[in-house]
């Protein structure tokens, strides 16, 4: 795993931009995978400037989100389809018939799971996957103790990420229990992962990922397998790690050709 940790919000968000431009730019139909929640809202705002400045176009993106809840529709604003036309893609050039997002109101969701996956593949799979991370350790939907070798599919919130999410809904009682995601195994075949995690509060879930042992138990701790892991973290997000001074000495130490 390449380890970058910046001591500002906005460091952290110009780095994951520089990540995913880099991979917009060097692939002639760049496949990205994206996310929602807080965390990258940054990094997005970084891209549209990038757009807005000339630098960037997502004319050749194609792109498939993570997950989504099930059951609500796509003009609820705390669904995830909302979330992304709202921060993002309408607000860049790219050809929405590109965008693809997980359908959680389908009439067969089990059906709609697998074209997802279908789809993924006819696209020739995943350049690029932005990710966050839950507390629980969770990636996508994953909650702890789901099977690594998980496809897209119908899973159950954990009550501590209902209690999370919570705050983008009036009450913890209209959390959606039910969500569409991405499975485990279904992550792990992008080519590079690109994970992103701000505040104190996601620090415990960060040690389990980088320096834990490998466990269901923290869903994110997989990526120690995945051959191409980029994690950018704030001090906050980096402070129980036991060789934080390690990551920057690495980083600092790089050959050119080695940087992100
Ligand atoms: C949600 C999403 C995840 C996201 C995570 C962190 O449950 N399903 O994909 O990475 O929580 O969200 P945030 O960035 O708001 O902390």
């Amino acid at each position: 795993m390449e380890i970058l940790i910046r001591d500002s919000l906005e460091a952290g968000a110009q780095v994951a931009a520089s990540v995913v431009s880099k991979i917009i730019k060097s692939e002639d139909k760049p496949v990205l995978g994206l996310a929602t929640g807080g965390t990258p809202l940054r990094m997005y705002h970084e891209l549209i400037r990038m757009k807005q400045s000339g630098e960037l176009s997502f004319q050749n993106c194609t792109t498939f989100n993570l997950d989504e809840y099930a059951g609500l529709s796509r003009e609820d604003e705390r669904s995830y389809y909302f979330y992304m036309m709202s921060n993002l893609f309408d607000l860049v050039d790219i050809d929405k018939n590109n965008v693809h997002l997980p359908d959680g109101n389908a009439k067969d969701l089990r059906e709609a799971c697998r074209k997802y996956e279908q789809q993924i593949k006819a696209a020739g799979g995943i350049d690029l996957q932005v990710l966050g991370i839950g507390a629980n350790g969770h990636i996508g939907f994953n909650e702890p103790t789901g099977s690594f070798a998980s496809r897209t599919w119908v899973k159950i919130l954990s009550e501590q990420t209902m209690q999370d999410n919570s705050m983008y809904f009036d009450k913890l009682e209209e959390v959606p229990r039910h969500v569409v995601t991405m499975g485990i195994a279904t992550i792990m075949e992008s080519r590079h992962c690109l994970l992103l995690a701000n505040g104190a509060k996601k620090a415990d879930a960060i040690r389990k990922m980088i320096e834990g042992p490998i466990s269901a138990s923290c869903p994110a701790s997989i990526l120690q397998m995945h051959p191409r892991v980029t994690v950018v973290l704030d001090e906050e997000a980096a402070y129980l790690l036991t060789f934080k001074d390690h990551y920057k000495w690495v980083e600092k130490n790089k050959l050119e050709w080695q940087r992100y």
